[in-house]
């Protein structure tokens, strides 16, 4: 089970001036109970598809089954999406599959494939891709929820092309859509071309997707025990779901959040694992945050200004370039550490060029142990400098932790929405850069957003240098 520490959080650890007391948790409590209450009426009202994802069975069967279809066709598999639609994929793949699963041969991968992400509108990075992809062997993932979104159908259209250059009408074999289960263009042109579909379910938000197909589909793809998944995602929801502030572990990491943003000033959020397997998960985590809590009007419509801004690092990289910032720099920072327990693998330094003081002290140790001495090190320096830290312990890295981490991350967000008083869910001021660039793909429709382009871009050439 995973545990929340949060010891240098609290004032007793690290002074009243930057951290918390109970005195502050307690004045909290209203605003925790009328978010458990919000998240109720939401749930039972249907609007909270998330929620009732680890429940779906009958979707793992399906996966499964569409897995054993394919039989030993697929060797690779590229997932084209963005956003909530690849994000979430790739953390997996990172955390639970071999971290370099695409370098390993067939035999190593024990029916795994390679997995390739197509989430970005760069030529480097998709003619680089499509160099090392062996296109006949390669299932093709197309994941948008909308099926309205730019940077996935360019990219889907020139995937496309090339794999009907490569396997001619057999095409249709090798694309699976997951999308709106009625609604949208990727719906309507997978039924017009007969192609395999899963559904991301209507009630579900896109970075609230990794538990449905978004995510599992791949992940049935890269090996990954996704039963076991929502295994975990669903132990976890049980375990804090509708529970007060002092005995669920989300709402209390977010009740910190937002009064650290409210009372202290600390407007930036850092989550920081010591392993790589897990850094991905802070990308995950920060579009998550960003997307939901970034908003300028609360859910009465009056002004308001939300959301700390999340930023990734990763131990020990980061001891050696963000860490000064975060122990010498500004006091705005709230920091969360993703601690991993049991490694489940250990390497023995061995004795290296022995009679050097310089090097003794590392020979014969553990590098496991190295890695949490460093650790520990780096929360001790921070409670030093009065800088909260705060660590989310997951005891082993499997499906079932992995999942109930996810629904960790996804409560904790959603409820700092419901502290906040905004609409978690909702990304009003993304839609606004999405308008700009139809109006400048001539889109019908968006004529007026070209004409506003071309008033408000507006650059002098003295201020370029
Ligand atoms: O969280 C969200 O809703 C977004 O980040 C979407 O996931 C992203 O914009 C991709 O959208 P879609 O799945 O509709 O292509």
């Amino acid at each position: 089970m995973i545990r929340f520490d949060y010891n240098y959080f609290m004032d007793e650890h690290i002074g009243a001036e930057h951290g918390i007391g109970l005195s502050e948790l307690e004045g909290v409590k209203g605003r925790a109970a009328a978010a458990l209450a919000r998240m109720e009426k939401e749930r039972a009202s249907g609007s909270l598809g998330f929620l009732g994802l680890p429940y779906d069975a009958k979707l793992v069967r399906d996966i499964k089954k569409f897995r054993s279809s394919t039989g030993s066709k697929f060797d690779s598999v590229a997932v084209i999406g963005i956003g909530g639609s690849a994000l979430g994929a790739q953390a997996l793949r990172a955390s639970l599959a071999h971290l370099y699963l695409n370098e390993l041969d067939k035999k190593k991968r024990a029916g795994a494939c390679r997995t390739y992400f197509f989430d970005n509108v760069d030529p480097f990075e998709i003619t680089s891709l499509g160099d090392v992809m062996d296109i006949k062997k390669t299932l093709f993932v197309v994941i948008s929820k909308s099926g309205g979104t730019t940077e996935t159908n360019a990219n889907y259209a020139i995937l496309l092309e090339r794999l009907k250059k490569t396997v001619g009408k057999k095409f249709r074999e090798h694309i699976v859509a997951i999308t709106d289960p009625a609604k949208g263009v990727l719906r309507k042109i997978s039924a017009q071309e007969d192609l395999a579909t899963f559904p991301v379910p209507s009630n579900v938000g896109g970075r609230f997707s990794v538990l449905s197909a978004v995510g599992l589909l791949p992940a049935a793809f890269m090996g990954i025990d996704i039963a076991g998944l929502l295994r975990g995602a669903r132990a976890g929801l049980e375990r804090y779901y509708g529970k007060p502030l002092m005995e669920n572990a989300p709402l209390l990491s977010a009740a910190f959040h937002y009064l650290f943003d409210t009372r202290r000033g600390k407007r930036i959020s850092v989550l920081m694992p010591y392993t790589r397997k897990l850094f991905l998960f802070s990308d995950w985590y920060r579009q998550l945050w960003a997307e939901s809590l970034g908003k300028n009007t609360n859910i009465h419509g009056a002004p308001t200004v939300a959301g700390l801004t999340p930023v990734p690092a990763l131990g020990t990289i980061d001891q050696h370039s963000q860490a000064q910032l975060y122990l010498e720099g500004p006091n705005d920072k709230v920091i969360t550490f993703l601690k991993l327990e049991n490694f489940g693998r250990d390497v023995k330094i061995p004795d290296f060029y022995r009679g050097n003081p310089e090097l003794d002290y590392i020979s014969r140790k553990s590098l496991r142990a190295l890695n949490g001495f460093e650790e520990s090190a780096t929360e001790l320096a921070l409670k030093m400098a009065s800088r909260p830290s705060a660590s989310i312990i997951l005891p082993r890295l499997d499906s079932a932790t992995v999942g109930e981490f996810i629904m960790f991350m996804e409560l904790q967000t959603a409820y700092a929405g419901y502290l906040y008083d905004i609409n978690p869910y909702d990304q009003p001021a993304v839609e606004q850069g999405k308008h700009f660039t139809f109006g400048l793909l001539s889109r019908p429709g968006y004529e007026k957003f070209r004409d506003a382009f071309e008033k408000e871009y507006k650059k002098s050439a003295n201020f370029v240098l």
